[in-house]
Order: structure tokens, then sequence, then C-alpha cells
């Protein structure tokens, strides 16, 4: 039977806590939600819970030391292909292991070689845990968009009370549904599970991203706004400044996948291995788009393409005229690019759009989704003045034709843009 978690690679790290037990009924949880759970225990940790407990959990041998006699597991192994890593209890020797960047056993080698999702779940003394170093850690970790779950207040084996007890493994269970699907920030208030803001390109840059999610495929990202003609010095355009749509288009390409962005007028530079077409009005980015359409598997429409033009242009600049204090301008329609995607009947690419929305959000995203026939549709509240049109975050949330996918809370375009085209490429890949 399929279920949420079905041939997910997850592996479970556990150190040296008496938490540990708990790591047993996450173990549990885990495999019978369908997951393929590979434990990884320090060896401090076989003094609270044995291998022989999580190998009968888990159906798989446990790893403590690298140079084990197990030929066949290796920390790179281990770590090929997993969807996420969980590691719970963690301990503040642990986590300070690996915030230093340390591979000194199975566990800690592991979390470097992992290029997915990795979540820690801090369980320790009161004292341990409000250290300023294991703060500063712990900063330090959720700046590298690992995530940190807090730990509750309450009795803690030491015979005190104070925060340092792990979350129970059915919150960290669900945390890990979230995180895999892509649902954190509205299944419940997490600020904590968050990664918080990075600097723009300091993850893009650093975080390795799975390249086998875009690999083979070739995405068409438009970006930016139009600029409409009036006459040969004016023009109709709008604030979007295509870091949106530029952060997407890094991001599909740290996911391994061929890249083409038609770009409106922006002040922006991209990776030289992204095919950059450049364009003015909507007509030009239709003209762009209709050219690769047919070679393209993903379209995603970030542009903020002007809904009008000017019927007329004038090729001469338009004179102030004695006596007249207005002049009327006649707008007509400009073709929808992303509908003309979306509408194809013959090799039409999953199409994704973006909704700019001030009012009646929800309502109008799921609106454009159908009318446009998208696959999805990504809303963001431009009424807002943090986020969205030409500022460094946005926060969106996500629809399919069935309602809301995800919600992303409030984060750099260019983390948005990694969750997203993450989501992209995983619902592209089952509509195949
Ligand atoms: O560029 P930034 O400053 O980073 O700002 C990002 C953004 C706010 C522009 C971006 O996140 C965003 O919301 N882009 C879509 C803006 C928009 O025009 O939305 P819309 O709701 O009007 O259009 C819906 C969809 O149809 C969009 O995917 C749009 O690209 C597409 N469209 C619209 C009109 C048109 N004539 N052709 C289109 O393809």
């Amino acid at each position: 039977m399929d279920t949420q978690l079905t041939g997910k690679k997850i592996i479970l790290g556990v150190s040296a806590g008496i938490a540990a037990y708990k790591a047993c009924t996450l173990c549990r949880l885990l495999v019978k939600a369908g997951a393929d759970v590979y434990v990884v225990m320090t060896k401090d940790a076989l003094n609270f819970v044995g291998k022989a407990t999580f190998e009968a959990l888990s159906g798989h041998k446990v790893s403590v030391e690298i140079f084990e006699d197990q030929k066949d597991i290796s920390h790179i192994s281990l770590s090929t292909g997993a969807d996420l890593m969980m590691i719970a209890p963690a301990t503040a020797n642990t986590i300070a292991k690996i915030t230093a960047g340390m591979a000194d056993n199975m566990l800690t080698a592991v979390t470097l070689a992992v290029t997915c999702p990795v979540v820690v779940a801090p369980a320790m003394n009161s004292n341990m845990y409000q250290n300023i170093a294991t703060q500063e850690n712990i900063a330090t970790l959720k700046r590298r968009g690992i995530y940190v779950i807090t730990p509750a207040d309450g009795p803690l084996a030491c015979g005190i009370s104070g925060p340092g007890r792990m979350k129970e493994p059915e919150e960290l269970f669900s945390d890990i549904v979230s995180i895999l699907s892509n649902r954190i920030g509205y299944t419940r208030e997490q600020s904590d599970l968050l990664p918080p803001p990075v600097k723009p390109l300091e993850l893009t840059r650093t975080r390795l991203l799975p390249k086998a999610y875009g690999a083979g495929l070739k995405v068409l990202i438009t970006a930016g706004p139009t600029e409409e003609p009036i006459d040969p010095v004016r023009f109709i355009s709008n604030c979007s400044s295509g870091k949106m749509g530029y952060a997407l288009a890094e991001a599909a390409l740290a996911y391994g996948a061929e890249v083409i962005l038609v770009s409106g007028p922006v002040t922006l530079t991209c990776s030289k291995d992204i095919t950059l077409i450049k364009v003015k009005s909507a007509s030009q980015m239709l003209q762009a788009v209709e050219d690769y359409v047919k070679e393209v598997d993903i379209v995603i429409g970030c542009a903020a393409v002007a809904d009008y033009r000017v019927e007329n242009y004038s090729p001469v600049k338009i004179k102030k005229e004695e006596g007249n204090d207005t002049i009327t301008l006649k707008l007509v329609k400009n073709p929808d690019i992303l509908a003309t995607v979306g509408l194809l009947e013959n090799n039409r690419p999953f199409t994704v759009g973006f909704a700019a929305e001030t009012n009646n959000t929800e309502e109008n995203a799921k609106s454009k989704l159908v009318r446009k026939n998208l696959d999805l549709i990504v809303l963001n509240d431009v009424s807002k003045k943090d986020i969205g049109f030409n500022s460094d975050d946005n926060e969106v949330t996500i629809f399919d034709k069935d309602g809301k996918i995800a919600h992303l809370e409030k984060q750099p375009k260019h983390v948005i843009a990694q969750s997203v085209m993450e989501l992209i490429f995983k619902y592209q890949k089952n509509t195949k």
C-alpha cells in the first residue's frame, strides 16, 4: 500500500541521549509510513539503545563506525539518494561537531555528505542547551538551511526541568512529512523549524542541490516586467525587478536542469550556463516563448507581463500641445503568454504561473489556474510591501487543481525559489 512516505530514503541519526528511546518509536512510525529507514548511531548512543533494536525496526544494518567491517556500507553510499536526514536526539556534542563540519564518526560523516534536507532535534540538559556555544551553533546550522526543532520545556533525565526535552516522536514524524511534502509553514507554526533567511546567493552557492531533480529537463522561465512603448522615449511598465524569476532560473540550474530565461528589461545578471533571451515588450516575450516552447519540459511564467499596450505607437516623440491639458492613450489587450502555453493541445509542457494579487487572493489565483489551464500556480500577495514586487523576500502559497499544496513563509527569494523548483520538479515527474 502506498503511503505518504513510500519509497523515501530517510537516514535517522541517533546520538547519545536518553531520548534515544524515542528514536525507536520514530523509526517505527517512519517504516510504517513506507519509508526506507537507515539508522546511524554514535558509539555512545549504544549505551542507551542497542543496535539490534534499530536493526529489527528498520530492517537494515545499523552503522556506527566509518571503518566497520561492512564493506557494502560507507558514509557515501548511505548518503546517496537520501530524501531526508534527521538527527534525533542530537546532543550538544553532535551539534557542535556538525557545526564545525567534522566527520569523525559515521553520523557526522553522513551529515556532511548528504545533499538532502537535514533536520536536527536537540535533546540535552537545559544549561547545556542554553549555553551560548550551543545557541551559536544552532544559529549557524539554521543559517545554513538546516532545520532545527526547538526542544520542549519539561522534566529532564538529569532531574531538573527546563528547555532541552526532545520533541515527541509523533511530532518529529509530522515534521518529516511536512518537510518532504513542502507543507511547512501552514501545517503548524514552526518559526523554529524553518531555516531562517540567509543572504542572497549564499545558500545557492554553498548548498548542494540534488542534480537528479532537474537532470535531463529543460525549463523555460519568464522574468521581469515588460515595457509597452508609447513613443520612442516613453513606455508603460511595472515595478517587477526580475529577482524572483532570476532566482528560479538559478535554482533550476542548480538542480541540474537546462534553463532558458526570457527576461524583460532588468538590471540583473545570471549564470553563464543559463540561456538568457532579453526582450522588452509582451509581444517580443510571446515570440521568444513560442520559439522554445516545443523543446522544453516546463514553462514557468514569473514575468509581470503588461496586460495592455498602446494601440497606436507614435514613431515620433509626442509633443505637449498648447491648450490641451489631457491626452488619451487607447490601450489594447496584450496576448496572454502563459495561457498560450497552458492551452496548447500538442506537446504542452508542465505549465506553472505566478499570481500577483492584492485582494481575493486565493480565489483569483485559483481562477487563473483554471482559465490558463496551468498545472500549478504560485500566489504572492503583492499588497504586502515587504514581499513580491521589487523586494528581496517573498511569501507564497502554491495551488494545484485540487487546492492548496504548500505555503512558504517569508524568506529570501532565492530560498523560496529552491523550494518552488523542488516542488515543480516533483510534480512534473508525477504527471509524466
Ligand atoms: O520581479 P520581482 O520584483 O522579483 O517580483 C516578482 C513578481 C511579484 C513579479 C512575481 O513573483 C509574480 O507574481 N509574477 C507574476 C506577475 C503577474 O503578472 O501576475 P498576473 O497575476 O497578472 O499573471 C498571472 C500569470 O500569467 C503570470 O504567470 C504571468 O506571467 C502570466 N501572464 C500574465 C499576463 C500576460 N499577458 N501574459 C502572461 O503570461
